[in-house]
């Protein structure tokens, strides 16, 4: 596998020279639409160059492919309201701001109007709006702008910044560490034993893993992105060799759209640098929206060198106390009561209460850490 970007080049949108003062309309950008300007100047989006166009996103909508035929998954959209829209014009340059800040420009190629039913059912496979990713569809403007963008300002990082890189550190990284194939390990929760499992036995097949947490926009009740980091560092200090595993966070909102959150997950990925890419069970899922494996037979429809990047599937694995070690669904041929199983909203309940986990689920020291880490939040707020 090649060690290309996706679409041949890595795109860097960034220029800190820029001066914006002669513009005179801007745009406030949501937390979503920064952290994706960002992520697109950075080129964890390559081959995007900005907001999607109206052909680009009616084909990403609808076939998974942006016009020129380069495969994506998911629509990478500037909402504004229909208000904002009318004093906008194609061919104007904006700036691109949040809260008084100006953090881009935008060339605006395209003013148009989503079906946003079309696009959730597509996407999403539903319309119902209690489901994360739809509510958020539906929460934002109205009218989608598209255009290339410039990045003229690095959003600050209050936390763990020194775990922001861009896909150019990363590759940079992984080829001083002499690493020819990289698994990546997309996370939106503490690692449990079973995503190390699930690690290790990619690890036994490449040279190193890229332990890549999304640190943008969750569902409230997901465990925050400081507590976690917290606890990851703490994994790896104790049961990681540090020269084959490599932390560093995507910056960005989670979407909760399973099967296709999947495809752009592992194509993100390649842009930073990883040959493979894992895929568990219900991968980016929420609720009962999608079938366990949905988001592995969804990379039936692509070919490898279309991707770019080999996804690695595994099943649902577990402690089973009859095997006496990790296993999975694949490898273990005892009932559900030797398994060790618990759910993710039960584990965040334990957790909150300062109740441990059982170590065959959690190490015991991420579980110290989450405790303590959420006992702060609870304080905080
Ligand atoms: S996700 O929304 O970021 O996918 P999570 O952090 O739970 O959620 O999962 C990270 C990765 O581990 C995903 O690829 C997911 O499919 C996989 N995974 C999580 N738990 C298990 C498990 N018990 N067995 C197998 N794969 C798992």
């Amino acid at each position: 596998m090649s060690n290309l970007a996706h679409g041949g080049t890595l795109i860097n949108r960034i220029d800190l020279s820029v001066d914006t003062q002669s513009l005179t309309k801007e745009i406030e950008l949501d937390a979503f639409a920064l952290s994706d300007l960002e992520l697109i100047a950075i080129g964890a989006y390559s081959p995007l160059t900005g907001f999607m166009t109206e052909q680009d996103y009616q084909n990403v909508v609808e076939n998974m492919r942006l016009a020129n035929g380069v495969v994506w998954s998911i629509p990478i959209t500037l909402p504004v309201s229909p208000n904002q829209a009318e004093q906008l014009v194609v061919g104007d340059s904006v700036r691109l701001v949040q809260n008084g800040t100006v953090y881009g420009i935008l060339e605006i190629t395209d003013i148009y109007q989503p079906n946003k039913e079309r696009e959730a059912e597509a996407v999403y496979r539903t319309t119902d709006l209690a489901h994360p990713g739809v509510g958020k569809l539906f929460e934002r403007p109205d009218v989608y702008i598209g255009g290339p963008i410039t990045l003229v300002k690095k959003p600050e990082k209050n936390q763990f910044k020194e775990f922001y890189l861009d896909p150019q550190e990363t590759r940079a990284v992984f080829a001083e560490r002499g690493w020819k194939t990289v698994v990546g390990f997309q996370t939106r929760n503490p690692v449990h034993r079973a995503h190390e499992y699930i690690q290790k036995t990619a690890l036994e097949i490449v040279d190193g893993l890229f332990l890549n947490p999304l640190v943008g926009e969750t569902k409230s009740d997901d465990i925050p992105a400081d507590v976690r980091m917290e606890s990851y560092q703490v994994l790896l200090r104790h049961y990681y060799p540090q020269d084959r595993v490599f932390l560093a966070v995507f910056p960005a909102a989670m979407r909760y759209a399973g099967p296709r959150e999947a495809i752009f997950h592992a194509i993100v990925r390649k842009n930073y640098g990883c040959t493979h890419f894992i895929v568990g069970r219900d991968h980016a899922g929420v609720g009962n929206y999608y079938g366990t494996y949905d988001a592995q037979l969804i990379f039936q429809q692509f070919s490898e060198d279309e991707l770019g990047i080999t996804p690695l599937f595994f099943e649902h694995s577990f402690y089973c106390k009859a095997c006496g070690n990790m296993a999975s669904t694949k490898t273990c041929p005892h009932p559900m009561e030797d398994r060790v199983i618990l759910s993710g909203t039960k584990v965040r309940e334990m957790l909150s209460r300062g109740e441990a986990p059982p170590a065959e689920f959690s190490r015991k020291e991420v579980v110290e850490t989450l405790i303590k880490g959420l006992e702060k939040t609870v304080a905080i707020k």
